[in-house]
């Protein structure tokens, strides 16, 4: 597993979002690995993306030696950061979206909804589908979805809830870098809070000419008050910059209610369409 994997191609956390007594659960090795990626994400969530993945390593096992740490329980723990974290990280989407108590919202994004209303309904694709709250959403409104997700309690999540409301809704437990995304066969993506830096020339061959690409993430203002993953983190314009071959119906950076996190903060959307 390559970290810059874990922390640049997807994700984020606000690391509070897991249940509480989540390392009580866990056996005591598990609990203890646990620990040592969920304090390295919350640092490399601070980073630069521009940081390249070897830079990301040396500068930790530099902060690991200023806290006093030996050569061996440092590399120890880098070797659980790389080796383990995309488990981890898998483990804890699986825990965060199928918690009796969820910390985000279930209902569908409501940019999503809003940039959906009024077009019809055609093939679309979910990526990094969480528990299936979006495509759920859009197959209930006709369209014919797709969605993956690597963390499968979550996927299952969405299996189970299609067939309880009978509905028809392919749900993959995949990753981004496992799931062929085809060409010009997507009316529609969809990209909720999910790491994309690296998948926006897949996206923009992968969609019918005229297809949209619907975006929400946060702003880098919001690591100011939260631990969010780098991935779902954009710049002043950025996602401008990255859909620039891309005709953009609507961008927005504004104060709001993030869907992941539930708190008042600065929020970045776009919806664009492959020309
Ligand atoms: C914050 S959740 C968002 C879930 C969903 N899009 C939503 O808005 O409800 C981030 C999701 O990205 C998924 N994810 C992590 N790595 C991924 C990857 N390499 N490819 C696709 N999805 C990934 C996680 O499992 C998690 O479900």
């Amino acid at each position: 597993m390559r970290v810059s994997r874990v922390s640049f191609v997807i994700l984020l956390a606000l690391l509070s979002w897991g249940p509480p007594g989540l390392a009580q659960t866990q056996s005591g090795q598990q609990a203890a690995e646990l620990q040592i990626y969920q304090k390295y994400r919350a640092w490399v969530t601070k980073q630069s993306p521009a940081a390249g993945e070897a830079d990301l390593m040396g500068q930790y096992r530099g902060i690991l030696a200023d806290e006093g740490l030996s050569a061996s329980e440092i590399e120890r723990q880098i070797r659980v950061i790389t080796e383990q974290g995309q488990r981890l990280e898998i483990e804890l989407w699986n825990r965060i979206l199928t918690s009796p108590t969820p910390s985000f919202n279930t209902s569908p994004n409501a940019f999503l909804v809003e940039m959906t209303r009024s077009i019809n309904p055609g093939k679309a694709l979910d990526v990094g589908m969480g528990q299936g709250r979006n495509a759920l959403y859009l197959a209930q409104r006709g369209w014919v979805v797709t969605g993956f997700d690597p963390a499968e309690k979550a996927v299952a999540s969405a299996q189970e809830q299609a067939k309880r409301l009978g509905m028809k809704l392919t749900a993959l437990v995949l990753r981004d870098d496992q799931f062929d995304f085809g060409r010009e066969q997507w009316d529609l993506i969809v990209l909720s809070y999910v790491g994309l830096r690296d998948l926006v020339p897949r996206l923009y061959d992968a969609l019918r000419p005229g297809g949209l690409v619907v975006v929400e993430g946060f702003h880098r203002d919001a690591t100011k008050i939260a631990s969010i993953g780098a991935g779902v983190v954009f710049d002043t314009n950025e996602l401008l910059k990255l859909f620039e071959r891309f005709r953009v119906v609507r961008y927005e950076d504004t104060n709001g209610t993030a869907d992941f996190g539930m708190q008042g903060t600065r929020v970045v959307r776009l919806c664009a369409q492959r020309p």
